[in-house]
């Protein structure tokens, strides 16, 4: 089994700088960070008529905590609290929230359904609230939500059922998702119904106050697996033409009927063929797989190719899109380009890279994107292993002009105002620092709320945590 020295054995920079070198990594670095109003990430940025306060954003996150019929709970109410509080000024989606019933990626999912408004609109005003009462200014605080259709991953009403709505046939996944014939994939009709869903969602969103709708196209959910439908007949599958209809479709009747949002992707701007658990337990690619239906990937699906993901860019920008998030892969098929953890989740597999490799890997992919449409603003992600280094890396990258902005995720589970310290020159408080254990990604793979339950004294005082633990062992 192959081990990696753990990020917390790196105790100078000069040992941090040593192991990307043993890596043969150039990923950027500074040793000293930088606060105040001179920092890089204190720099605030225009996007139309937004102004984003500094170059932290949270990234959406959902907790598999609502109600069944999509409202939010205590749990999801204290998690945008913490995101309000974190300091960062750009909040991209708050979390998934689904179009409709069928979307759900599991039956907590929130949904944006006319029953659910005042309570979705008010998770907004929570995070508002709560940055004003420890920030003051909320005038360069931007908040977005994501909207999404969970697709192949669709879990819409039991935990353990799959539903899936998938965008074509895949010999690599159909068999963990029971997917024997045509029936589990969208018809054309259907994903035109769902365009309207998408757009009916958004006019909700902007009449509850979000400036922009994230029209998710990652992590192997419907928007993402639609760019790959390369053996998809008919309106939305083949040429690449027909791949990118669903959103050209959406962005026109957002633009339509609310013309006011400002409109961005989460995009997977690469990823790999699907991977597996060996029989060491480390990860290696599924034999079923078939790269053609990979996005973004080289000819063997092993590798960076980004010509796709530039014209999906190029076809954003025409449609006047100016907010882009990067990320990669997908939770379930390949989570260690996705989130790159020393831990693996439950069903997951032991990492076959230091996960300072996939770290790298996502940074330098969205600065070739960056460098590739400037006027663009880029929100990167998957720094969090980056763990007690992630200041410098972040300072790094944005003074480079890598990206425009630091993306945080499980971070802020653990240490909900790590930007805040940053900026304000604080010393790192290390027992908060993710360490990348994944039980926030394992306990709803068993079915429980997801938190960060190794580090957060609420998460650490729940029942649940002992349910993980004996799950875990078992
Ligand atoms: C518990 C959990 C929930 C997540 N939920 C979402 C989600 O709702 N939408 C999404 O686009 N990404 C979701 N992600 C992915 C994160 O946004 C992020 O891309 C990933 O964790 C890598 O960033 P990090 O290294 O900072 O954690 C989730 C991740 C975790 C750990
Ligand atoms: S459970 Fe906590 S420490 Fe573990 S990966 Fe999630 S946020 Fe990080």
């Amino acid at each position: 089994m192959p081990t990696y020295p753990r990020i917390a054995s790196l105790k100078t920079f000069d040992d941090f700088q040593a192991r990307l070198r043993e890596l043969d990594l150039q990923l950027a670095a500074e040793e000293v960070v930088d606060s105040g109003d001179t920092s890089p990430l204190a720099q605030s940025a225009k996007v139309g008529e937004l102004t984003i306060g500094n170059r932290f954003c949270i990234l959406p996150m959902e907790g598999w905590d609502g109600t069944r019929d999509g409202k939010p709970t205590e749990l999801t109410r204290r998690r945008w609290k913490n995101f309000g509080i974190s300091g960062a000024k750009l909040m991209w989606g708050g979390e998934a929230v689904a179009v409709r019933h069928d979307g759900r990626a599991n039956p907590n999912q929130l949904c944006l359904t006319e029953n659910n408004l005042s309570e979705i609109g008010a998770l907004r005003e929570l995070l508002i609230a709560a940055h004003a009462e420890r920030f003051g200014d909320t005038d360069d605080l931007v908040v977005g939500l994501q909207l999404t259709h969970s697709g192949r991953f669709a879990r819409p009403n039991e935990k353990t059922k799959p539903e899936p709505r998938a965008a074509q046939r895949n010999p690599a996944l159909d068999p963990r998702l029971n997917i024997t014939d045509d029936s589990g994939i969208m018809t054309d009709d259907e994903l035109k119904s769902l365009i309207d869903d998408f757009v009916i969602a958004s006019a909700r969103a902007a009449k509850l106050g979000y400036q922009f709708v994230d029209v998710k196209h990652c992590h192997g959910y419907l928007g993402h697996e639609l760019l790959s439908g390369v053996d998809r007949p008919g309106e939305f599958g083949g040429s690449f033409e027909n791949r990118t209809r669903f959103l050209r479709q959406i962005v026109a009747g957002i633009r339509a009927e609310a013309p006011e949002l400002e409109l961005g992707v989460r995009l997977s701007i690469f990823d790999f063929l699907p991977y597996r658990k060996s029989e060491s337990g480390i990860g290696e690619p599924e034999p079923a797989g078939d790269p053609r239906l990979v996005f973004g990937s080289n000819s063997r699906g092993d590798g960076v190719e980004l010509s796709e993901p530039i014209q999906f860019l190029e076809l954003m920008q025409s449609l006047g899109m100016k907010l882009i998030c990067t990320t990669a892969g997908s939770p379930y098929y390949t989570p260690h380009l996705q989130r790159p953890a020393f831990f693996p989740p439950s069903d997951g597999y032991q990492p076959p890279e230091d996960p300072l490799i996939g770290v790298d890997r996502q940074i330098a992919a969205t600065a070739e994107l960056k460098k590739r449409f400037p006027e663009m603003f880029v929100v990167g992600s998957g720094y969090t292993y980056l763990q007690d280094w992630l200041p410098n890396v972040a300072q790094a990258v944005i003074r480079d002009g890598l990206a425009d902005s630091i993306g945080l995720g499980r971070m802020v589970l653990s240490y909900p105002d790590l930007p805040a310290d940053v900026l304000e020159g604080n010393q790192l408080a290390r027992k908060k620092v993710c360490r990348t254990f994944s039980d926030c990604t394992t306990a709803p793979r068993k079915g429980i709320i997801s938190g960060c339950y190794p580090l957060d004294p609420y998460y650490k005082n729940l029942p649940e945590r002992k349910e993980l633990l004996a799950l875990k062992k078992e």
